[in-house]
């Protein structure tokens, strides 16, 4: 055991099984690069997921849809060179599991083979999702679903809003995730889902799930990495704890660097050869 109380040998898919139903609950984060996943790691995470988020956090994006297989691919290589303990788990982007299953087999098994990750996640729900989690696990590859707001349907959702706030859909998503755990997903992340319905859905599957914004019921949390330390300071949904205001500090610390460079205090005599 490691400091934080997380075991400290490579966690698995067996480590989210046995997560199930447990007091202490699975720490995920998002994120993007060699560095933060190092921070990430050190820090005890169970599971770093390479989240299409990048597509906002890193890109500039509006939304995740122009995100590329490739830049996945590049950022989850990034990130698997700062992990030694926690495992890697990577979105798939937009359009490369949702049109065929030999394109979501295709693409997931060359994921898994460029990047060496631990699992792949796909969003959303219904038949052909479903299609998709069944004969990309049984390539033997782990695959996480998405369930709730999933950000790639953001156009057809409207914005990043609650999903299942109405019995009809609420009974729909739990539906949604006994047909995913019946296809095989090892574990479901719930975004933007009110904590009673989510708390109902995990009742429903025997596997884990991790929430984003889905109350304290689930089994697991994820946040990105980037928003928890503040850095993205202009971001403040309601269900983000800010754990550390590196934005503010980093503006701070830049401030300070053009003041010295611009008086003259920067580089000092200790600071040449
Ligand atoms: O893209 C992402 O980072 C995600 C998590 C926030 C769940 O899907």
């Amino acid at each position: 055991m490691s400091s934080h109380g997380a075991p400290t040998r490579a966690v698995t898919v067996r480590d989210f099984a046995a997560a199930r139903g447990r007091a202490q609950r699975l720490v995920l984060v998002s994120t993007y690069d060699t560095l933060m996943a190092r921070l990430a790691d050190d820090g005890g995470v169970d599971a770093v997921l390479v989240g299409d988020s990048l597509g906002n956090v890193v890109a500039g994006y509006e939304s995740t849809l122009p995100v590329t297989l490739d830049q996945m691919i590049y950022h989850t290589g990034c990130v698997k060179r700062g992990l030694t303990r926690a495992m890697l788990i990577v979105d798939m982007p937009f359009l490369t599991y949702q049109i065929s299953v030999e394109d979501a087999m295709r693409n997931c098994g060359r994921v898994i083979q460029e990047t060496c990750a631990g699992a792949v996640k796909l969003e959303g729900r219904g038949e052909p999702i479903e299609q998709a989690v069944r004969a990309v696990t049984a390539l033997g590859i782990p695959v996480m679903g998405h369930l709730g707001f999933t950000p790639q349907a953001v156009l057809q959702l409207g914005g990043a809003r609650v999903q299942a706030r109405d019995p009809v859909a609420a009974q729909r998503m739990i539906d949604d995730a006994r047909r995913l755990e019946d296809a095989g997903a090892f574990s479901i992340v719930l975004e933007l889902v009110p904590a009673e319905v989510a708390e109902r859905v995990t009742a429903a599957v025997t596997i884990p799930t991790i929430g984003i914004g889905a109350g304290a019921g689930c089994d697991g949390q994820v946040l990105v990495l980037h928003d928890l330390l503040g850095l993205n300071d202009g971001f403040a949904p309601k269900f983000l704890k800010r754990y550390a205001e590196l934005g503010e500090m980093a503006r701070s610390a830049i401030r300070a660097y053009a003041a010295d460079v611009r008086g003259g205090q920067y580089p000092a005599a200790e600071h040449g050869f």
